[in-house]
């Protein structure tokens, strides 16, 4: 590696929005992935894949909104090496500041035999077609050899040479399947940086799965062997076993300079709340001892820990919270903060509101802090998130009352204001969060399957705010919602409605929904 290179920051390229998106139950509005694209921005990562626009009109859509709103980042979309994928995407990002088209097709002889049936010269020609193709739109063009690890070391060579003298600009490895190990992607880096033709007139980079648990040590091993550009998600998620994180990722050329050399442009106090709100709006929760944005990932348990962090905070921490934006512990306001003081404090967390929804957010907070002692910035966000989601819909829970037992059948009321109609439903169901979701389908007039139940409490104590996250499917496509209350009913009814409202919106847009590309019939 020329002493010039070395010292260039990793440039990290966020696939949260596409490969991201391919996790399991995982189904994005259009206005969620702006929000999440924005927090991104702010996060000041390099590239921001948006989407895969073929796949689907609000998928199209998505990756457009975010092309013609969002500055700072290149911004990319998905692609397979066929004319209409890559007219579609130029179609979505032509509108970018900094538009990239990233094609792909498998090299691998098992997916080239089966799912492609194509030979090896076939793959080659559509490599290359396409590349000329996305050229001929925008100078800035990325080419993945699909299941490059896989793949015979000396067909990447050929087929990387023969894209970069197209015009690539970017040559992707990615280890699609998270086979490989940190040795020999190592090795397959620095061989295929030392033999393709042109190699050190583009970025090279990785994109790395988690099959195997080493998604980062494999993308920190190719960082090591000379890769320029490492292809990431927030909080790790995507296809199967998810994407190697982001956070990790950074955080480690961060923490371990001395080590890599090269460290990158993120901006990492930004890196607890863009956690916070990809799982918020995924519904995908982040496991506790989670590195990095795990809930535990800075807890001390032990005394000797915590008497040797008392004394020096080095002993046991290699990080500092500050650095990934974790503040949540901190008490900020009490039951007799005033309104300006509230404000200052949602200004300082980057909530600029209306004094219209200041007077909504104010209610809700005195009512929280008559129930709950200390009110802490995490506690501001969820009001906020809460009381202003992403997507508001039709359907706004007024009220609901149960009556639950051991020797009762349980049953709710609930009132809700639908398209802007007061109703009121009553359901019994097998315990008092089942009969208030049973009440609300009847209210909508919708059955959907509840795929997910998940309730944790959003800080410490007793009396702390309860988070409920629900995932509903219905006609094959998947809903999240999340509530937040004192009360963990209420809390499960909001999420509930909040799904139900992803739901409603969506079944104004019928036929939206994803296709599933057969490469095979290409
Ligand atoms: O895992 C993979 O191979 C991909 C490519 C499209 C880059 O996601
Ligand atoms: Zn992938």
């Amino acid at each position: 590696m020329s002493e010039e290179k070395s010292k260039r920051p990793v440039i990290i390229f966020d696939t949260t929005l596409r490969d991201g998106e391919q996790s399991p139950g995982v189904s994005l509005t259009v206005a969620e992935k702006l929000e999440i694209a924005r927090q991104l921005a702010r996060l000041k990562v390099d590239v921001i894949e948006a989407g895969f626009p073929i796949t689907s009109p609000g998928d199209f859509a998505a990756v457009k909104a975010i092309a013609a709103e969002v500055k700072g980042p290149v911004i990319c979309a998905l692609a397979r090496a066929v004319r209409p994928d890559i007219e579609r995407a130029w179609e979505a990002i032509a509108e970018a500041e900094k538009p990239r088209i990233h094609t792909f097709i498998a090299t691998s002889p098992i997916h080239m035999k089966y799912k492609l049936r194509k030979t090896p010269a076939e793959v080659l020609k559509a490599a290359v077609a396409a590349v000329e193709l996305a050229k001929s739109f925008t100078p800035d063009v990325e080419f993945s050899a699909e299941d490059a690890t896989r793949s015979d070391p000396e067909f990447l060579v050929e087929i990387f040479s023969a894209v970069i003298a197209a015009g690539a600009t970017t040559i992707n490895v990615p280890d699609t399947v998270g086979y490989t190990t940190p040795e020999e992607f190592f090795r397959l880096i620095t061989f295929l940086r030392e033999k393709v033709a042109g190699a050190d007139k583009v970025t090279f980079s990785v994109h790395c799965h988690n099959d195997l648990g080493l998604a980062v040590a494999n993308s920190l091993a190719a960082v090591a062997a000379g890769a320029d550009q490492v292809e990431c998600t927030i909080n790790g998620i995507g296809e199967r076993a998810g994407n190697a994180s982001l956070e990790e990722v950074v955080m480690a050329l961060k923490t371990r300079a001395d080590q890599y050399g090269r460290t990158s442009s993120v901006y990492t106090p930004e890196i607890s709340r863009t956690s916070l709100l990809v799982e918020r709006l995924t519904g995908m929760p982040v496991q506790p001892n989670k590195a990095i944005v795990g809930a535990n990932a800075f807890a001390h348990e032990s005394g000797i820990h915590q008497d040797g962090v008392l004394k020096e905070r080095t002993t046991y921490e290699i990080m500092r919270p500050e650095d990934i934006g974790l503040t949540a512990g901190r008490l900020v306001l009490g039951k007799h903060s005033g309104r300006h003081a509230f404000r200052e404090r949602l200004i300082a967390l980057g909530y600029n509101l209306s004094d219209e929804e200041l007077e909504r957010a104010f209610t809700r907070f005195k009512e929280l802090a008559d129930r709950k002692k200390e009110i802490t910035e995490r506690d501001l966000e969820a009001i906020v998130q809460a009381e202003f989601p992403v997507e508001a819909g039709e359907l706004t829970l007024e009220s609901f009352q149960v009556t639950s037992g051991n020797q009762t059948v349980p049953m709710a009321q609930v009132s809700v204001t639908f398209h802007g109609e007061r109703r009121t439903e009553a359901a019994t169901g097998n315990g008092p969060v089942h009969a208030v979701y049973q009440a609300l389908n009847r209210a909508v007039g919708v059955s959907p399957e509840l795929r997910e139940y998940s309730l944790k409490a959003v800080t410490a104590g007793g009396d702390a705010l309860g988070e409920a996250t629900v995932r509903l499917e219905w006609e094959g496509q998947s809903y999240t919602g999340r509530g937040l209350a004192p009360d963990v009913v209420e809390a499960s009814a909001r999420a509930y409605a909040a799904a139900l409202n992803k739901l409603l919106n969506a079944s104004k847009t019928k036929g939206e929904k994803k296709v599933a590309l057969a490469e095979g019939a290409l």
